[in-house]
C-alpha cells in the first residue's frame, strides 16, 4: 500500500483530526493504549493535548541537526498544547535507555525516539508497551522489536541515490566520460540503520562504474556489494574519525595521484574529510575533489560557499517535526495514522508503517533559493 499526500494536505488533515479528537476524547491522561500496526486504527494515547506527555529522545547535542530537530519538535508540540520532555543522550546508548525509562516513569503517553543504536532498545520498549505507550521511531528505525508503532523519516535510500547521481552528473559519466576518476567512498555509523540505506542508494548508482573501471578506488576501500558497507563505516558519525581515515588514505595511496571524488554520506563526515584535504594541500577552485554531504549543517553550507564541499542533501527537519506532530495528533484523536510506506522498513520483527519525506539536493548555486528563501538560514549567518 502506498498513499501519497501533499505536505499541506497532510498538515491540514492532521490539524483537523486533532481538533476533532480534542473535542471528542475524554481528558483521562492514562487511558493510553498502543497503536496497531499497518497504519490502522489506534486507541487514543492521552485524549487531549494538554493531558498528553510526549517524551522526545534525541541522540546527541554534538551534531547541529539533532539540536534543531529537538527544539523544533518540542516547540511545535508545545504550541499545540502537549506536555513534552526532551532529552539528549550524548551518543551513549545506556544514557538513552535511562532517559527513556525516566520518561516512562513520568507517565509518558507517546515516545518519539531518534535512537543511537537501533538494536539496543528492545527491553525498555517492552516496558513502554506494557504501559500502553505509543512509540514513534524518529529519523532512524528501531530494530528487533515489535514495540515500535510508526516510523517518520526522510527517504534514506533516495538520499544516497541523490549523492550518487550528483557524482555521475558532475563527472559526465552518462555523457561518455570514461575517466578513470579516483573515488574514495565513506559510509556512516555501523550502528545506525539509516547508514546502510544511504550507502545502498549511492552504491547502486556508482558500483557499475567501479566495476567497469571508470571509477577507481586507489585505497581499495570499495565494498564489493551493499552488504559490505560497514567495512567503510565511520563509528558515531564522528568528523575526527573521518578526518583521520581520509588522512590515512591520502598518505598511503595518493603519493603520486589526486583524489577526484569523495562520497561522504553526511555533513559531519564531509567536515572532517574537507579538513584532511585542506591539510594535504588541495585547493578550492583548482584541484578540490567533488565532495558530497547531507543535512545542510551551517559549517558545511559555509564550506560549500568557500568551494570546499560540492553539495549537500537537505532534509528540512522542520517538515519532519510537522509530520510527527500530525502523527501525534492522529494518535491522540484515536484516528488512523497516515503513512505512505508499508513495505520498506522491516525491522527484523515487522515492517514498521512509515511516513517518508522527500530529501533535496542543494548546491552552491541553490543555497540562496533553497536555504535562505525558505527561512532555514538567515543570509547574514551564511555571510551572504
Ligand atoms: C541521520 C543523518 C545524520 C546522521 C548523523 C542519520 O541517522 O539521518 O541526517 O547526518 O544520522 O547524525
Amino acid at each position: 500500500m502506498s498513499i501519497r499526500f501533499t505536505r499541506a494536505a497532510a498538515v491540514l488533515a492532521g490539524t483537523a483530526l486533532m481538533l476533532a479528537g480534542t473535542a471528542a476524547c475524554s481528558s483521562e491522561r492514562d487511558s493510553g493504549g498502543s497503536a496497531t500496526t499497518g497504519g490502522a486504527e489506534t486507541t487514543a494515547a492521552g485524549g487531549e493535548a494538554g493531558d498528553t506527555l510526549v517524551g522526545i529522545a534525541m541522540p546527541t547535542r554534538s551534531l547541529e541537526r539533532w539540536n534543531n530537530d529537538g527544539a523544533n519538535l518540542e516547540a511545535l508540540l508545545q504550541e499545540q498544547g502537549f506536555e513534552t520532555s526532551l532529552q539528549y543522550a550524548d551518543n551513549k546508548v545506556d544514557q538513552q535507555i535511562t532517559q527513556l525509562q525516566n520518561m516512562i516513569n513520568q507517565g509518558a503517553d507517546i515516545l518519539v525516539i531518534a535512537s543511537i543504536d537501533g538494536t539496543a532498545l528492545g527491553p525498555v520498549l517492552e516496558t513502554a508497551a506494557a504501559q500502553g505507550i505509543t512509540v514513534i521511531a524518529y529519523d532512524r528505525l528501531i530494530n528487533g522489536t515489535e514495540n515500535v508503532d510508526y516510523y517518520a523519516t526522510f527517504d534514506n535510500y533516495e538520499v544516497g541515490q541523490l549523492q550518487g547521481q550528483y557524482i555521475i552528473d558532475t563527472l559526465g559519466l552518462e555523457d561518455g566520460q570514461t575517466g578513470p576518476f579516483n573515488l574514495e567512498p565513506f559510509a556512516g555509523s555501523p550502528d545506525d540503520n539509516n547508514a546502510k540505506f544511504f550507502f545502498s542508494g549511492a552504491w547502486d548508482k556508482l558500483l557499475p562504474y567501479v566495476e567497469s573501471g571508470v571509477l577507481t578506488v586507489p585505497s581499495g576501500k570499495a565494498p564489493a556489494s551493499n552488504d559490505e558497507w560497514t567495512t567503510i563505516g565511520i563509528q558515531s558519525w564522528e568528523s575526527a574519525r573521518a578526518q583521520s581515515e581520509m588522512d590515512n588514505r591520502l598518505n598511503s595511496f595518493y603519493a603520486d595521484k589526486k583524489v577526484d571524488v569523495v562520497l561522504s554520506p553526511n555533513d559531519s563526515l564531509a567536515l572532517g574529510i574537507a579538513q584532511s584535504l585542506d591539510a594535504a594541500g588541495y585547493t578550492p577552485g583548482e584541484d578540490w575533489p567533488i565532495l558530497t554531504g547531507q543535512d545542510a549543517d551551517l559549517a558545511n553550507v559555509k564550506n560549500m560557499i568557500a568551494g570546499m564541499q560540492s553539495m549537500t542533501v537537505w532534509k528540512d527537519t522542520r517538515t519532519l517535526g510537522e509530520q510527527v506532530a500530525v502523527m501525534i495528533g492522529q494518535i491522540v484523536a484515536g484516528e488512523e495514522v497516515e503513512v505512505n510506506d508499508t513495505e520498506t522498513y522491516d525491522n527484523g520483527v515487522k515492517v514498521v508503517p512509515s511516513y517518508l519525506l522527500p530529501p533535496q539536493v542543494v548546491t552552491p548555486d541553490t543555497i540562496e533559493a533553497d536555504l535562505v528563501e525558505s527561512g532555514f538560514y538567515d543570509a547574514a549567518e551564511l555571510g551572504l
